[in-house]
């Protein structure tokens, strides 16, 4: 299969003295560039916008990473007028000519690589290690998707004497991405080329906090040839401009990352059928999690204990894949909790872009006034057993552990989006299973155990997307661990994986009597 031949682009090594050179340099060159304004691509021009945005550090708001431009009701409808007229040339495009456009923007991506995660860094407030890892991911998805789309373009042929049956794929239509801020690049990236490789015409209407880095996406996809109004970049408020694109009866595919919330309304909207629509929509939306990590009493506490800490406060929490429930079995919890604490306390919250940063802030105000209010209805359900003090110049949230939290409490069972855990004491491995499988969620999972049999049954039973046995359950990569969850975290195969495309296209079959 073309996942076993597929290659990874590989991180940078920061424990290499020059490649933190010439990290810091490209940190340097990027604050030259910072407040610009970036506008919105309408048929392969950069437009002017009445509205626009601002997009500030969450390290340290007073610095304005840039300017964006929001697209007005009119400019939507110019940007789908644009994608109509462009579909019919883009869908006639052979598979790999569209490839070796994403193929030649996954180069540039590379030659910029320092520069991109230096953007994230300071646009989301992301430690430099983890916004290179995006890069790579968004690197991959570009040339993992042109290499599907050439292995599905070639069909399938079911022959008999006498008849032949040729099965193909066709593009949809009209794509429209929704991102969300925490992977700005990567998510963005992942759904915009899959859009594409099958063919569609795209629009990328990104977070509002992140739409820098989306630019400079734009800048990429422009630079490596992608045709006028075969991708648009749309920015715009999402309860206006958003969910107007959404209702727009031209679209035929929305694929949207974020939360469950908003996920639940496109599916919503998108299942009107409009005055003049003839097709019904296809939602991909991917959303939120609670994810679970078991640690049973046969785990191995160093593994787990460092796998909890990493999956829970890296990115400050801010993944749908973060761990949010330690789910622990009494004979170790006592010695489970106590070297939690421990080890957290131990990680340094600050500035993203400062190497020595493990808990950075998180992404605005709003955010952190969100977190701290959990944090309050937390106390008054269970046991602060770890605050730190953190700094003021950014969003910054200490990372919060509760312990002895009831599987049933709030924090238990709603997606803060931040750096709190709740952890929870269950008698056996049979009930952490099923405190495990209690959430409306179905996204990551995580068990620490040495127990054959406790490995066979989570990998039966724990409903999740991607189970994670003695690991992080943050981090997956294209082509080996393709992502998504289900139940309410997600409608869609998954991201990474050699059925994501299958939903961008339109399968036909063509019998011919000979
Ligand atoms: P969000 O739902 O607030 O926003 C996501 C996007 O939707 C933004 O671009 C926003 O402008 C747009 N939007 C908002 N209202 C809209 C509307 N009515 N119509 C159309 N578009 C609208 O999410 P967020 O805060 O950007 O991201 C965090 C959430 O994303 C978390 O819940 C997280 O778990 C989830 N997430 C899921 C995955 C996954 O793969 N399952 C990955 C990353 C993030
Ligand atoms: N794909 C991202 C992860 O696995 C969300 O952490």
């Amino acid at each position: 299969s073309s996942a076993a031949n597929f290659l990874n682009a590989a991180d940078t090594d920061y424990a290499q003295v020059k490649a933190r050179e010439v990290g810091w340099a490209a940190l340097k060159a990027v604050r030259q560039e910072l407040g610009n304004v970036y506008l919105p691509l309408i048929d392969g021009k950069y437009v002017e916008t009445t509205e626009t945005v601002t997009s500030v550090n969450p390290s340290n708001f007073s610095e304005v990473v840039g300017k964006i431009g929001l697209i007005s009701i009119e400019q939507a409808d110019m940007a789908l007028a644009a994608a109509k007229a462009a579909f019919p040339g883009w869908r006639k495009t052979p598979a790999k000519v569209r490839g070796d456009i994403l193929r030649k923007a996954a180069d540039l991506m590379e030659n910029r690589r320092a520069e991109l995660s230096a953007w994230v860094c300071l646009e989301v407030g992301k430690a430099l290690r983890e916004a290179d890892a995006e890069v790579s991911e968004a690197i991959d998805f570009c040339r993992y998707y042109a290499l599907e789309m050439e292995r599905l373009e070639r069909g399938y042929s079911y022959d008999i004497a006498g008849e032949n049956n040729r099965y193909i794929y066709q593009p949809r239509g009209i794509a429209l991405v929704i991102s969300p801020w925490n992977f700005p690049l990567a998510i963005a990236t992942g759904m915009v080329v899959a859009a594409l490789a099958a063919g569609n015409c795209t629009l990328l209407k990104p977070a509002e906090t992140s739409s820098v880095i989306t630019a400079k996406l734009t800048e990429i996809l422009v630079e490596a040839g992608i045709p006028k109004g075969v991708f648009q970049y749309v920015p715009g408020k999402g309860s206006q401009v958003g969910a107007y694109m959404v209702k727009h009866p031209d679209v035929h595919l929305i694929a949207f990352t974020g939360s469950q919330e908003v996920g639940c309304r496109i599916y919503a909207d998108a299942a009107i059928l409009q005055p003049g629509q003839k097709h019904l929509k296809r939602v991909i939306a991917e959303m939120g999690g609670k994810n679970g990590i078991i640690v049973d009493e046969s785990a191995d506490l160093d593994q787990a204990v460092a796998g909890v800490v990493q999956s829970a406060f890296g990115y400050s929490g801010q993944k749908c894949s973060a761990c949010s429930r330690a789910i622990v079995v009494e004979s170790v919890y006592d010695a489970f909790v106590m070297r939690l604490v421990e080890a957290t306390r131990s990680l340094n919250i600050g500035l993203a872009e400062d190497p020595g940063t493990k808990v950075g802030p998180v992404i605005d105000g709003k955010a952190r006034d969100r977190i701290l209010d959990y944090i309050e209805k937390g106390r008054t359900e269970a046991e602060v057993a770890l605050e730190m003090p953190v700094p003021d110049t950014g969003y910054f949230v200490s990372p919060t552990i509760f312990s002895n939290v009831s599987p049933d409490g709030k924090i238990a069972q709603e997606e803060i989006f931040g750096p709190v855990i709740a952890v929870i004491r269950v008698k056996d491995f049979q009930e952490a299973l099923k405190v495990a499988n209690g959430t409306n969620f179905a996204l990551t999972g995580g068990l620490y155990s040495r127990t054959p049999s406790h490995i066979t049954q989570a990998s039966a039973e724990f409903e999740v997307g991607n189970l994670y046995i003695n690991r992080t359950i943050t981090g997956a990569i294209v082509a080996r661990q393709p992502f998504g969850g289900f139940k309410l975290s997600g409608v869609g195969s998954k991201a990474g994986g050699s059925d994501y495309l299958l939903q961008f296209l339109e399968p036909r079959v063509v019998t011919e009597n000979i």
